[in-house]
Order: C-alpha cells, then sequence, then structure tokens
C-alpha cells in the first residue's frame, strides 16, 4: 500500500482564532477614497485576507507561546539572549551576535558603522530598506541579478543568484571602493527567488580573493535553503539546517529580519565574524537600541525566536510552506495570468505590466491592480513596482523598476487553503475585468520610501 496524497496539507491544527474583517463593497470603497488608494493606510478590521507582507505577520506555536512565559527580562544577562544566541551560532557559525527589535536596525547599525562617503555596496538586489540604510550613508548601491532573473515569465530555478561576472568587472574597476558585498537570501525584490550554493560559494570566493568581507540578508534563509534541498544537485538528502550552516559558512556576517524565518512577530540580529566590526557595532547598538544582551527587544521575545529559529528549519513545515505558495500561484497562471515564474518561496507575484497592458508603468499597474483587488475582494496585497522601487534621477526624472509586479505575500502558518481558494478567485475575477481597471497618478509623496504613506488617485 502506498497512499501518495497530492495535496499539501498544514502540518499543524488549529488551537485558537482571530476574526478577518467582513466588509461591504461600499464600506471598502469609502475606506479606499479615505486613504488615497493607499492599502497601508488601511486599518486592519477593514481588510478580509491581508497579504501586505509576510513580516511579523505570522502565526507562533503553542511551544513558542509557552516558552515566552520562561522570559528572562534581566536588563543585563539575560538567559533568554544565550538561548537566542546559541540558536543563532548554531545555524550561522559567526561568532558574534547582536539582537535588534528587526531587520532594518541591524543593517542600520551595521551600515552606519562600516561605511563611509563614496563607496559603493553591491548585492544581487538590495530590499529597499537595506538600499535606504546603505544611502542614507553616501554609499551607491547597485544591483546585479543574473539576466533569468529579470525576465518574470522564464521558468528557471535559482532565479536570485547573482552575475558574478559584472561583480569581478567591478571588483577590478573599483575594488577600493567596496567595503562588502552583500546576497539577499531569497531575493525578495525580484519575486522571492533563490540563490544557489553554488552561487553564493563562488561569490564569497570572488570576495575573499580580493579581501572583501561577504554579507548575507539572511531574512529567509530556511526558504532558500528547502529551494536549494528540492532543486540543487547533492543536496536532497541533506537537511535544511545542514544546508543553512552550509550557506553562513561561506559569509563573514549576515542581517536579519526574524520576522520572516524567525517565526516570531518582531526581531533581528546582525551576527558576524569580526571582533573589531562587532565591537564597534555593539557600542552604536547601545546608543540606539539597548543594552547587547537584549537590543529592542523584551527577554520573551527572545524566547520566542529561539523556538521559532528551530521550527522553521522543520522540513514538513518547509514543503507546506514552498508547497503553498506553488498552489496559489499555479492556480493563477492555470487561469492565464502572468506571474513569476517559478514561484518564490514567500509570495505570488503578479505581473501586473504585463496583465494591465493599457497602463503604462508611470500610472502604476500594480498600485491600480492592488486598489481593484481590495475594492472587490476585501484582499489586502502590495505595490512591487515603480511606486516603491523607481530611482530617483539628479535631473528629477524617474528610472522605472525593472517590472511593475504586485505581491500576494503570504504569513506564515496563517492562512488555510481555503483563503487562498478565494484569493486565486478574486484575482481571476480582476484579471477577467482588467478594462475597468485604470492608472493612478500620486497626489501626495514623501521624499524617501514613498510608498508607505502617498496618496494616488484614479485618472479618468
Ligand atoms: N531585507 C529583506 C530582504 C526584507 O524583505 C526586509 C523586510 C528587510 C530586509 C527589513 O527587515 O522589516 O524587519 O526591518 N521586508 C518586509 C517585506 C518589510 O514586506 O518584504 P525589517
Amino acid at each position: 500500500m502506498s497512499f501518495e496524497p497530492k495535496t499539501t496539507i498544514e502540518p499543524f491544527r488549529i488551537k485558537s482564532i482571530e476574526p478577518v474583517g467582513m466588509t461591504t463593497l461600499e464600506q471598502r470603497q469609502a475606506a479606499l477614497k479615505r486613504v488615497g488608494l493607499n492599502l497601508f493606510q488601511l486599518r486592519s478590521e477593514e481588510i478580509l485576507i491581508d497579504l501586505l507582507t509576510d513580516s511579523g505577520t505570522g502565526a507562533m506555536s503553542a511551544s513558542q507561546w509557552s516558552a515566552m512565559m520562561l522570559g528572562d527580562e534581566s536588563y543585563a544577562g539575560s538567559r533568554s539572549f544565550f538561548k537566542f544566541e546559541a540558536r543563532v551560532k548554531k545555524i550561522t557559525g559567526f561568532k558574534y551576535m547582536l539582537p535588534t527589535h528587526q531587520g532594518r536596525s541591524a543593517e542600520h547599525i551595521l551600515f552606519s558603522t562600516i561605511l563611509t562617503p563614496g563607496q559603493i555596496v553591491p548585492s544581487n538586489t538590495h530590499f529597499d530598506t537595506t538600499r535606504a540604510n546603505i544611502e542614507m550613508q553616501g554609499v551607491e548601491t547597485c544591483d546585479f541579478l543574473i539576466s533569468e532573473g529579470k525576465n518574470p515569465m522564464l521558468d528557471y530555478p535559482f532565479k536570485g543568484n547573482m552575475d558574478t561576472e559584472k561583480l569581478e568587472a567591478l571588483i577590478e574597476e573599483k575594488r577600493d571602493r567596496i567595503p562588502i558585498v552583500m546576497i539577499t537570501v531569497t531575493n525578495n525584490a525580484g519575486g522571492g527567488q533563490p540563490v544557489s550554493m553554488a552561487n553564493i560559494r563562488e561569490v564569497s570566493r570572488i570576495c575573499h580573493a580580493n579581501d572583501i568581507p561577504f554579507f548575507i540578508d539572511a531574512c529567509r534563509f530556511a526558504e532558500n535553503a528547502m529551494f536549494i534541498k528540492l532543486r540543487e544537485p547533492g543536496y536532497a538528502d541533506r537537511t535544511p539546517l545542514q544546508i543553512a550552516q552550509e550557506m553562513f559558512s561561506y559569509a563573514d556576517g549576515c542581517t536579519m529580519s526574524a520576522k520572516k524565518d524567525g517565526l516570531s512577530n518582531i526581531g533581528g540580529f546582525l551576527a558576524l565574524n569580526s571582533e573589531a566590526w562587532s565591537e564597534r557595532c555593539r557600542n552604536k547598538m547601545i546608543t540606539i537600541e539597548g543594552f547587547p544582551t537584549y537590543g529592542g527587544l523584551a527577554g520573551y521575545d527572545m524566547e520566542a525566536l529561539a523556538v521559532g529559529l528551530e521550527e522553521v528549519l522543520d522540513e514538513h513545515y518547509l514543503r507546506y510552506r514552498l508547497g503553498t505558495i506553488e498552489y496559489l500561484g499555479m492556480r493563477i497562471l492555470e487561469a492565464g495570468i502572468p506571474i513569476v515564474r517559478p514561484t518564490g518561496g514567500h509570495a505570488v507575484f503578479i505581473d501586473a505590466g504585463a496583465l494591465l497592458d493599457h497602463i503604462p508603468w508611470h500610472q502604476y499597474p500594480g498600485t491600480a491592480l492592488s486598489a481593484y483587488l481590495y475594492e472587490i475582494s476585501g484582499i489586502r496585497s502590495g505595490e512591487m513596482g515603480s511606486a516603491v522601487f523607481a530611482k530617483k534621477n539628479a535631473d528629477g526624472t524617474l528610472t522605472p523598476a525593472p517590472y511593475e509586479l504586485m505581491r500576494l505575500a503570504i504569513p506564515r502558518r496563517m492562512y488555510t487553503r481555503s483563503h487562498l481558494d478565494y484569493v486565486a478567485e478574486a484575482v481571476i475575477y480582476a484579471a477577467r475585468h482588467k478594462r475597468e481597471i485604470r492608472g493612478v497618478r500620486f497626489t501626495y509623496e514623501a521624499p524617501v520610501l514613498r510608498h508607505f504613506t502617498a496618496r494616488f488617485e484614479w485618472i479618468d
């Protein structure tokens, strides 16, 4: 007998529930008007299914909630810190770990400590907070994503890989200006696409041959490790923990938002091998985050993180996680709607630019689709196109993002398959009625990270 089910089931059952926002079409239309079509400005009770982000929004396990009761709130020398630190060291192997309240804080501490104006930090693709934290130091960023990663419809196993030829060319020309090289795993801005072990190894080799420290933006390291297990020859029999350990072994440090693969609602860390840098970062941290054994976190947060970082490497969980994203992506793709293929680790990215081919990039098709989807269904998604990623040039003009995407980010362990079926149905309805969707224009924008507070209106 061999029952081989095709259904990917949630490898857990539900113990505690939370209501979702049931609204009418009229209520959603009024809400959209109030917030200037910016879904960041909605109140959560106005949302039925919230796919704005997978960051800090997931469900914790009974083990995490019970571990929180053990939280040691000592200002200095907290027992909970040492548990958290031991877990991070076991996974990453880095010598020093500085806890922070979230990822961007780890980025800020690192970059404000080690960078000096005029330098350049290359990456496969910097996430927006990473880019902002680097550029705030008067330092340039550049993204060397492989060309396969820039073609949304192309099926390729590791679309997050860095273009190592471009990296080598930059090093050849401007070695003295490059303080570190970074790789984001998985590549969030490019569709949640994984980076292969071979690519991590090669980037590491190039960096070390030139004496340049190599850092990983590790937010979704466990999802990346599982993709390596499933797709890269030679890794099928390794555990996600072993794969993660190998990934980190090639690097000199990492920044981490533990709101993703820490399976927790808050938390992050900076981990690194350099004693000199860690000492300077620790001093900076004391002035902005807190004492080094809590760094912006409660003792109970560190307990939840220590457990979350263990649970996230469970193979059943990771199979379900990647399988769920694939399931939603396939339902949408089978209806003829263009998505970034293959599906990534934390989200389905719809190619709004291709779907809404009647809306040019400067009328923000991703924002328009996102607002329309909310209007018809109560689902909150997020734009990942030119409203977020366009680059402002010195002459005030904009260079558009490489593509106009709308992201359906799936919080971890939170929504059931029927929630996702509803999402697929709503997206398919939106695509069938795309002629009803108009472009949008900004009526307000802040000078940096404008998408959070922007206001838009429909173009007639
Ligand atoms: N790096 C990556 C790749 C991220 O995706 C994020 C956050 C950060 C760094 C910053 O971490 O939010 O804890 O300060 N991404 C969230 C998202 C916000 O929705 O993709 P943070």
